[in-house]
């Protein structure tokens, strides 16, 4: 590897803003797939840049653990956050997480999506109605965000009521590391433990009232022990929702929104043609091309070679996501944005293994719903002001995007 890309910080949230990290990408694919870095920080870690590679871990949960840590933040279990970390889905190893998936996939089946989806349908309209007669907005804050808010609060039985305070929640725990969002640790800590109860609260009344609903499915007091998620357990499931839901499908569609605006071929293709199946085909490659998160880390249970390299037990491995979106070895001409790509096998939700993303199929009916929309009532959109990136090497967010149409 030559010098001037190994003293490159893709730790540092700044490549990310400035869009540099896919050309970073592309010579590690090409130099050095295995790479081993260390950050400005001290702190090291093993880049898997290659498709096949970064699979082939995501799918390997004995060799590659998460408990160690699911980002670059180490785990420390004494501490207050990295024990709550280890409540978390993405911070769980077997058998732990075998249960535990077990139980929250209950909430997540065909027959709750199918009964999501009008409710979906109806809010994806309500969202362009609320902005199509103003011939410009903000693309991010008008239409990316609602969708995603509103599903998690259909999908978890929020009260009309609660939910503009939940969401206020949510959006105080994006963007931790961009100083626009003032964000800080601590506050969060804040917000989350708020969320928490807030939760809770919700727990306690479906046990008086059961309804037809995620909470009572994944909590009810008559399932058998071990078969429902603990009160403890159930708080931290829906930060987790929250966190995982919301910013990611925001994120996505954003992303989609600007290639679009880019490319204005394909906008025509899809506003030529706007059925269900070609928005799906168009809303796996919005998916590869955005790759809303992209990393998760894993750490080596054991001491693994890869291309020549020695990954040593206790080893930090990063999973490039975005990076392995774009590998050339399983997409043809990676870096073209074409909505009619297949096969498409990018790994935006992971690549396969235990960890698969649980909202996955959740996050493709919005997006199809919110684009299905958007190709048939904004195919004019174009850019009316500068698209502003959120610092992040995790989220690959939009911040704000100006367009106006008509
Ligand atoms: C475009 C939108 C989304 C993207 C790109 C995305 C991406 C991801 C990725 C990359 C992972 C980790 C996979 C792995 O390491 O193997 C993940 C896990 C997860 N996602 Fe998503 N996600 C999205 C939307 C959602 C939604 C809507 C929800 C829930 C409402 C959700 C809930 C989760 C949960 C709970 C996990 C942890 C699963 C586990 O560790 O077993 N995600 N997601």
């Amino acid at each position: 590897m030559t010098d001037d890309v190994d003293t490159q910080d893709v730790l540092g949230p700044d490549i990310f803003k400035r869009q540099e990290h896919h050309d970073f990408f592309a010579r590690l694919r090409d130099q050095d797939p295995v790479h081993w870095h260390v950050d400005s920080n001290g702190i090291g870690f093993w880049s898997l840049t290659k498709h096949a590679d970064v699979q082939m871990a995501n799918r390997d949960a004995k060799r590659f653990i998460v408990s160690e840590g699911f980002t670059l933040i180490d785990i420390d279990p004494d501490d207050l956050q990295g024990a709550a970390m280890r409540e978390m889905l993405p911070g769980m190893d077997p058998p732990q997480h075998t249960r535990y998936r077990r139980i929250v996939n209950r909430g997540f089946t065909p027959r709750t999506l199918r009964l999501l989806e009008g409710h979906l349908a109806l809010k994806a309209k309500t969202v362009l109605d609320n902005v199509v007669e103003r011939g410009s907005c903000d693309f991010v804050e008008d239409v990316a965000a609602e969708l995603p808010l509103q599903a998690i609060a259909e999908l978890v039985g929020v009260p009309d009521e609660d939910r503009k305070r939940v969401f206020a929640w949510s959006n105080q725990l994006t963007g931790i590391d961009d100083p626009e969002y003032e964000g800080d640790l601590e506050h969060g800590m804040l917000v989350s433990a708020e969320m928490i109860s807030y939760a809770d609260g919700l727990r306690q009344d479906r046990e008086l009232n059961p309804r037809d609903d995620i909470i009572t499915k994944l909590t009810n007091t008559t399932l058998d022990e071990g078969e429902g998620l603990t009160e403890a357990e159930f708080g931290m499931f829906f930060l987790l929702l929250v966190v995982a839901g919301n910013e990611t499908t925001r994120n996505a569609t954003a992303h989609g929104m600007r290639a679009l605006i880019e490319s204005p071929d394909q906008m025509q293709k899809l506003r030529e043609d706007p059925s269900a199946a070609r928005i799906e085909r168009a809303v796996e490659e919005i998916l590869r091309w955005s790759s809303p998160i992209h990393y998760f880390r894993r750490t080596a249970a054991m001491d693994i070679e890869l291309r020549g390299k020695t990954i040593r037990q206790g080893d930090r491995v990063v999973l490039w996501y975005a990076s392995a979106n774009r590998d050339a070895e399983a997409f043809p001409d990676p870096f073209m944005f074409d909505v009619d790509r297949t096969p498409n096998d990018h790994v935006a939700f992971g690549g396969g293994g235990p960890h698969f993303c649980l909202g996955a199929n959740l996050a493709r009916l919005e997006l199809r719903l919110i684009f299905t929309e958007l190709v048939t009532r904004m195919p004019d959109a174009r850019f009316d002001g500068e698209v502003e990136m959120l610092r992040s090497n995790f989220v690959a967010g939009i911040k704000h995007m100006p367009i106006r149409w008509g």
